[in-house]
């Protein structure tokens, strides 16, 4: 399957510090990327920050210090919260590299020599102290919405993108592509959208106003409005670690496809994951820039839910931001993963209690997995010398077993070509159950007392197996804990591959290693 070759995140602003909606999407992207790849699909993952606009420029200028200072004080916060979720992204792109600025001009040029950009009037609401805008909506009683302080009407020139231009193509687009904008809620909603008519899009900033952005070429007292910098992330990373564009490029889209094999293969390819909140940016602002650059769309932009707290919007003001630092150093990185993806349902909102986490870590980790594997490594010592036995005859409980292992993996690829990680880990964490209950109903402890060696060897050797397939399938959420689950069965770790999922790998006579706890009973949160 070709299904996820390119996928990204958001890239984050770097004035905010992660909270576990950056986690969630970024821990998304990982999951599906590490199931390309055991799928032995060539995978491109990107992550990043937004570095550029007026909230960097302001906290510099409290800070005593330049915006780039600022922004190479901040970032480093992404990055090292990504290193320790286990996020194994091939490449991080911030918005104020030179790869991505001549990128960014590049596609301004493009788009101004096409006539798409324009020279325009903007006029609204504008609260000086904030330096911004208001719409009409927002200051209803005349106070800015942030501050208080009265807003005064201001018109000023600036530049405009021809966005109204790209509508009736976007609506067919999105009509005879229903898989381009998921879930089926969130592209209704962007068709609801564009049944009103789509103004053009005011895409400069005065730069004496916010000088933090990237200048207009064919106009320097200017810089752009951020998004139009920070959606044009996913193609300057796509082109490589240098982005290089052919000299004087005028057909920024045909040529690029032409002149770049590396991007012809990943562009069409792209998946954007996205949260809610940014489903117009992505699903009309972003596809019609690129129809306008005469490039092809992404395959899917993918937009999830929110993280709600105990029912309540996450927010610095209501001080009930969840850190996703924390939740890791109590449970662990990979129990972390596994709670956010496992209580998720794509599409819907989800809400964070600390119940929640404390019930899954104790119900699906310790008590499922966990005892799992220490009861099988235990009886392995106790009845096999802590060698894998060899298999004998088989019954009727070692082949319902085996069908179900013979199974899994159709149902599992299928649940994360929906993005669907929740239903796959319930599939995986069914078959845990199953091999539980299947120890349970053939009781090697008994045959053991009994002397019926050949029985407990088979019955030890079928359990190890199938839990062995349930922790290659669940590597990609849990990387670290199935890699030590795997070393305890005997099993050399290695990155996780398609062949790993047959049965009858783990040899007979390799030593088990026992261990701690793969998730200890004794956390406190
Ligand atoms: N910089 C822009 C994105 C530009 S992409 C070209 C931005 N950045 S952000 O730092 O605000 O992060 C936005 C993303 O973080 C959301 O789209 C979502 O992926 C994630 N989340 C932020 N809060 C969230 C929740 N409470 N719940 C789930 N995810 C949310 O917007």
């Amino acid at each position: 399957m070709d299904e996820f070759t390119y996928i990204t995140t958001p890239i984050y602003y770097v004035n905010d510090e992660p909270h576990l909606g950056h986690a969630y999407t970024t821990v998304l992207a990982d999951v599906l990327a590490r199931f390309a790849r055991l799928r032995g699909t060539p995978t491109f993952f990107l992550t990043g920050t937004d570095e550029h606009g007026q909230k960097v420029e302001r906290s510099a200028r409290e800070h005593g210090i330049t915006p780039q200072e600022q922004a190479d004080a901040t970032v480093v916060r992404f990055q090292e919260t990504w290193q320790r979720l286990h996020i194994r992204h091939d490449d991080f792109i911030r918005t104020t590299e030179a790869r991505h600025i001549r990128v960014v001009e590049s596609a301004l040029q493009a788009l101004w020599d096409k006539g798409e950009i324009y020279a325009g009037s903007y006029e609204g609401w504008y609260c000086v102290p904030d330096e911004r805008y208001w719409t009409a909506k927002d200051v209803a009683d005349g106070l800015c919405p942030d501050c208080g302080r009265p807003v005064e009407r201001l018109s000023e020139k600036n530049y405009f993108f021809r966005m109204s231009a790209h509508q009736d193509w976007l609506v067919a687009y999105v009509e005879a592509h229903p898989d381009f904008i998921r879930p089926e809620s969130r592209r209704n909603e962007v068709l609801g959208f564009l049944r009103q008519p789509l103004g053009d899009l005011c895409i400069s900033r005065p730069a004496e106003r916010l000088s933090w952005g990237i200048r207009l070429p064919f106009d320097p007292d200017y810089v752009t409005y951020v998004w139009f910098d920070a959606l044009l992330n996913y193609v300057t990373a796509a082109l490589g670690p240098q982005a290089v564009l052919p000299e004087g490029i005028s057909d920024w889209g045909g040529g690029l496809l032409r002149s770049d094999a590396r991007f012809a293969t990943l562009w069409p390819r792209c998946v954007h994951l996205i949260g809610k909140d940014i489903l117009t940016t992505h699903a009309v602002y972003w596809p019609t820039m690129l129809h306008a650059l005469g490039l092809p769309q992404p395959r899917m932009i993918f937009a999830h839910g929110w993280w709600n707290v105990e029912g309540i919007k996450m927010s610095k003001s209501l001080g009930n931001v969840v850190r996703p630092l924390d939740l890791a150093n109590v449970y662990g990185v990979d129990a972390f993963r596994y709670f956010l993806m496992r209580e998720m349902t794509p599409g819907r909102d989800a809400s964070f209690t600390p119940d929640l986490i404390e019930a899954r870590y104790r119900s699906d980790l310790a008590n499922d997995l966990g005892n799992l594997l220490s009861r099988l490594v235990a009886m392995t010592g106790r009845y096999c010398e802590g060698r894998i036995p060899a298999p004998a005859t088989e019954t009727d409980a070692e082949r319902a077993l085996r069908a179900q292992v013979e199974g899994i993996s159709e149902p599992v690829f299928e649940a994360i070509e929906r993005l669907a990680v929740n239903d796959a880990l319930g599939i995986v964490m069914d078959l845990v159950g199953a091999t539980n209950r299947y120890l349970e109903a053939t009781a090697p402890w008994t045959r053991a007392k009994a002397g019926e060696t050949g029985r407990v060897h088979t019955i030890l050797y079928t359990g190890a197996e199938a839990l062995r397939v349930a922790s290659v399938l669940l590597s990609p959420v849990l990387p670290e804990r199935m890699a030590v689950l795997q070393r305890s069965l005997g099993c050399e770790p290695r990155d996780p591959r398609r062949a790993d999922l047959v049965l009858g790998l783990l040899t007979p006579g390799t030593a088990v290693v026992p261990g701690e706890p793969l998730f200890p009973k004794d956390v406190t949160a």
